[in-house]
């Protein structure tokens, strides 16, 4: 009972930073979403009678500890659902171009959720599958598509409302992201336990809600509009405002180092040259950057003379699952 599963990983233009409910994994606010082609994860998941516990592969290293019990924990879910009881060997290949710790979960739980389900005998729709890659972890549930993807929040307490929804697919709109990828990068607060901090201790964290259910319809609304200065302008506010929220918590903590701050100022640099470029950051130091297609040269010139920037890699919006 065997199935491989391709899924691309994602960056968030409108944040995902704390959950209302920590098991089912749902989140305080809708969030937005989008499909990067430049990273992706495969993963083949093998269910064999004989086995008397799941096996984890990661470009062919065997991995043990806490991600194996992620694979696992999640493994017992799709067990659960099917009713089967049978354990699996999961092999997963990261297809990122540079081994600079951009392996992600998003892509991660997205093929597996996809590649067990199918393995096991049972046939998800995309909504199921979602909800279901949520709960291996949260980004994940928006890589179950491609393009631009919304994840609505829901309010039910059993989380049933909670998955994402494609707002458009890879081809409404040409634009780019460049992953700025940083030469040295310090150990770093999970984005579990920055969000769980952050919601139990940050004043900032109210006025973080509410202005990111406004940001999300505006940014819906741009995207639509495929207005890049909007766009780019909600997404790197937005950020800044998640990234803020840190600053506030006891104790206070930041993902930035110096070289981010470089890229951040570099950014804002080009726009103030005409070049409509925009940042965005997730729970670590690496920077991603959006622009436009016509660009690419100015905007990849200046970013790679940089101190302590190592590389670059440039995505356009991705698609979702495949099966392989
Ligand atoms: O799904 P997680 O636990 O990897 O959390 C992702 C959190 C951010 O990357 C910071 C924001 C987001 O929406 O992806």
């Amino acid at each position: 009972m065997k199935a491989t599963a391709r899924a691309h990983t994602n960056i968030a233009l409108i944040k995902y930073w704390g959950k209302r409910n920590e098991s089912l994994i749902l989140p305080t606010n809708s969030n937005l979403s989008v499909t990067l082609d430049g990273f992706s994860t495969e993963t083949t998941v093998d269910f064999q009678e004989d086995l008397k516990a799941d096996t984890f592969f990661l470009n062919k290293q065997v991995i043990e500890g806490d991600a194996l019990r992620k694979v696992a924990v999640f493994l017992d879910k799709v067990r659960a659902l099917s009713g089967k009881k049978i354990y699996a060997q999961v092999d997963s290949l990261n297809h990122v171009p540079t081994a600079a710790g951009f392996a992600s979960s998003a892509s991660g739980l997205a093929a597996l959720a996809a590649a067990s389900t199918k393995a096991i005998g049972l046939s998800l729709d995309n909504t199921e599958l979602s909800r279901l890659a949520r709960q291996g972890s949260g980004s994940a549930c928006r890589s179950i598509y491609g393009g631009f993807v919304e994840w609505q929040m829901g309010e039910r307490e059993d989380g049933l409302d909670s998955y994402a929804v494609q707002v458009a697919d890879e081809s409404h709109w040409d634009i780019r992201i460049a992953a700025v990828v940083l030469s040295k990068t310090m150990k770093k607060i999970s984005s579990r336990e920055g969000m769980r901090r952050t919601v139990e201790t940050s004043p900032f964290y109210a006025g973080w809600i509410e202005q990111t259910s406004k940001d999300i319809q505006e940014i819906k609304q741009a995207i639509a509009d495929k207005d890049f200065e909007k766009t780019g302008s909600i997404a790197e506010a937005n950020c800044l405002r998640m990234h803020a929220t840190t600053l506030g918590a006891n104790p206070p903590f930041t993902y930035w180092q110096d070289t981010t701050m470089r890229v951040m100022q570099t950014v804002q640099d080009l726009r103030e040259q005409g070049i409509p470029a925009y940042f965005t950051i997730d729970a670590g130091p690496n920077v991603k950057v959006m622009y436009l297609p016509e660009d690419e040269n100015k905007v990849k010139s200046r970013l790679q003379v940089i101190e302590g920037v190592e590389d670059i890699i440039i995505s356009k919006p991705g698609s979702g699952i495949s099966y392989l």
